[in-house]
């Protein structure tokens, strides 16, 4: 495995380092993010200056001078106050651009040491459907988890379907009003049986609303209709399966048209089993505390605490984080119960080293809470559960997306919009012309995904986005679809070297251009490192757009099939490169290239 140019920089800097007696800890090489001045730079000269007893000039001077020009770089020259800069022979980069031409992985490292990881995303709810609440969850997972496994991780992607709540109980409560009660058997098989997605859309919310306004009774009903699901009621468990498969099958149908997949379409109902003997464990543990008729895990250390204004507006200190509720007063599992009998479950099955939660990060607290719990109780070490939370998609007005009626948009309705628009544009371009309308169909489906992850995934996850379909959908600057072109135009290349019996070669970078490309191809092992390490797919989508930019210049001034000889050779195994990369980073993106549009 060959290491990239800032990591083959960093040792030999490091040999200099060592060899002046400064500390070699300090010798990191990395991309300047001055290319003007240099294309990778090392500052370690001020961090060991105070040590050595000299100011940081000096020290980067005596490390120019013993640096030894080798085919790798000439001695750095230094710029501010000792900052050292390299740039690499034409040479290195040429080696370095064969090898990821030649790469089955285009120049990515493999992790060190592999580890067993679950990555627990998506986490749609039944009966209350998918929505986009979902999608950045469902689009950031996927994305994790394809570079887990691309980096050689043994990866287990899990659903983790909200399928045992208080919203399954306040559907059923909703059902027996419409029924007048389930004591009619026949009347309830055929009502079960005619079930549809939209009828539980509808319901859910209707409900939920009475609850939210104050409707005690329908509360309480709904609450003890839970009760006896999670207490194993027959009835209780039989109206349960009926929403559970008609939500199931669509969200399934969902996930796909989004290039989403998961191993484990697992849910909170499936841990329930193991919530007995947990909770008499913990109780064994002495871990459990009554708290007004429920049982409580506190999992605040001495002296953590937060203020709380209380009702009467005054302002008191309490714990926090606040105790993880186990057993309701009414005896319900809780959201965070069935998430620590999860951890309890994918311990014993998956045996993780590693579970990752792509959940919003309004979710920060529960998860705390839980995991805490967990340690506390020994079923997995706190640094072992990981939370990755993410900012919101937004509506023009700042606040969480909605749709203009104000509810909550569909995903499948997002993504026929998303669609519509592609095709829009990609008529604007007259690529329906020479295409069959299946094909068309096709690209317009691969656009319209590109466009909406590629804007979620541009962005930091921390960080909230307005949703603009309009400026998703462009085909220039930033875009999905725009990454997808340049995709497809090299293809287009490399289709018509084929033709004309054109071969790649051995790879030389003469033209600045080539340069430019080269450094975006050495580019993408650290750019996924990062992603990895951090969980944060962004680094990968702004590799994309670098090395798409970086081929865009290369194109515009490097002629392929019309130069010739060795260059053509050379020009052409260099797409090819860029080709491979690109669409390898944008599948670790979750994003399908089409072969022509
Ligand atoms: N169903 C939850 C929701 O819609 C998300 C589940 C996240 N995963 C988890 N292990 N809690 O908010």
């Amino acid at each position: 495995m060959m290491k990239d140019l800032a990591s083959a920089l960093t040792a030999a800097n490091a040999d200099v380092f060592a060899k002046l007696g400064l500390d070699p800890k300090h010798a990191d090489v990395r991309r300047s993010d001055r290319p003007d001045l240099g294309e990778f730079q090392a500052n370690g000269a001020l961090a060991v200056a105070k040590a050595a007893g000299k100011k940081p000039q000096e020290v980067a001077q005596g490390a120019a001078a013993a640096w030894s020009a080798t085919d790798l770089a000439p001695a750095p020259t230094i710029a501010g106050p000792g900052f050292l800069n390299f740039k690499v022979t034409a040479d290195a980069l040429a080696k370095r651009a064969q090898f990821v031409a030649d790469d089955a992985k285009a120049g990515a490292s493999p992790v060190e040491h592999k580890r067993r990881v679950v990555v627990d995303y998506g986490g749609p709810n039944v009966a209350k459907g998918m929505h986009v609440g979902h999608l950045r969850a469902s689009i950031i997972g996927e994305s994790v988890k394809r570079i887990y496994r691309f980096r050689g991780d043994e990866v287990w992607g899990d659903a983790h379907f909200g399928d045992w709540g208080f919203q399954m109980g306040l559907v059923i409560t909703a059902l027996e009003d419409e029924l007048g009660g389930f004591d009619d058997k026949a009347k309830l098989d055929a009502r079960l049986k005619s079930l549809t997605l939209d009828q539980l859309e509808a319901i859910y919310p209707a409900y939920a609303k009475r609850v939210k306004e104050g409707d005690i009774d329908v509360r309480d009903r709904a609450r003890k209709a839970t009760a006896a699901l999670q207490g194993g009621s027959e009835l209780h468990r039989t109206i349960w399966k009926a929403m559970h498969d008609v939500s199931m099958a669509a969200q399934k149908r969902d996930f796909a048209s989004l290039g989403v997949d998961f191993d484990l379409w697992l849910g909170e109902s499936d841990a329930d089993p193991l919530i007995p003997d947990m909770v008499a464990d913990l109780d064994k543990k002495g871990l459990l505390e009554d708290d007004q008729g429920a049982r409580i895990l506190r999992v605040a250390k001495p002296g953590e605490t937060k203020k709380k204004k209380r009702e009467d507006g005054t302002v008191v200190e309490v714990e926090s984080p606040d105790p993880l509720l186990v057993v309701s007063s009414e005896g319900s599992a809780m959201y965070g119960t069935t998430d620590l009998a999860t951890i309890v479950q994918r311990m014993r099955d998956q045996r993780p080293d590693l579970i990752l939660y792509c959940v919003d990060q309004r979710q920060a607290d529960h998860f705390e809470q839980v995991y805490r719990a967990a340690a506390k109780a020994g079923y997995a070490e706190r640094d072992q559960l990981e939370h990755i939370g993410f900012g919101t998609m937004n509506g023009p007005d700042g606040t969480p997306f909605k749709t203009r009626a104000g509810g909550v948009l569909k995903l499948q309705d997002l993504i026929s919009q998303a669609e519509e628009k592609a095709r829009e544009r990609l008529k604007e371009n007259e690529v329906d012309a020479n295409f069959s309308k299946e094909e068309f169909e096709d690209i317009a489906h691969k656009v319209a995904i590109a466009a909406i992850k590629f804007a979620d995934l541009s962005n930091f996850r921390g960080t909230s986005y307005v949703f603009d379909l309009d400026r998703f959908m462009s085909f220039e600057g930033k875009t999905g679809p725009y990454l997808l072109y340049q995709a497809v135009r090299i293809k287009s290349i490399l289709r018509k070297a084929e033709e004309q019996q054109i071969r790649a070669g051995a790879i030389a970078i003469e033209h600045e251009s080539e340069r430019t490309l080269a450094l975006a191809l050495d580019a993408f092992d650290g750019a996924l490192r990062t992603a990895y390490d951090k969980k944060a797919p962004h680094f990968l989508a702004e590799h994309a757009y670098n090395l798409a930019q970086a081929f865009s210049g290369f194109f515009a001034n490097c002629p392929i099939l019309q130069s010739e000889g060795a260059v053509r050779a050379s020009r052409l195994a260099l797409a090819a490169a860029t080709l491979k990369q690109l669409a390898l980073t944008l599948d670790l993106l979750g994003m399908e290239v089409p072969e022509r549009m």
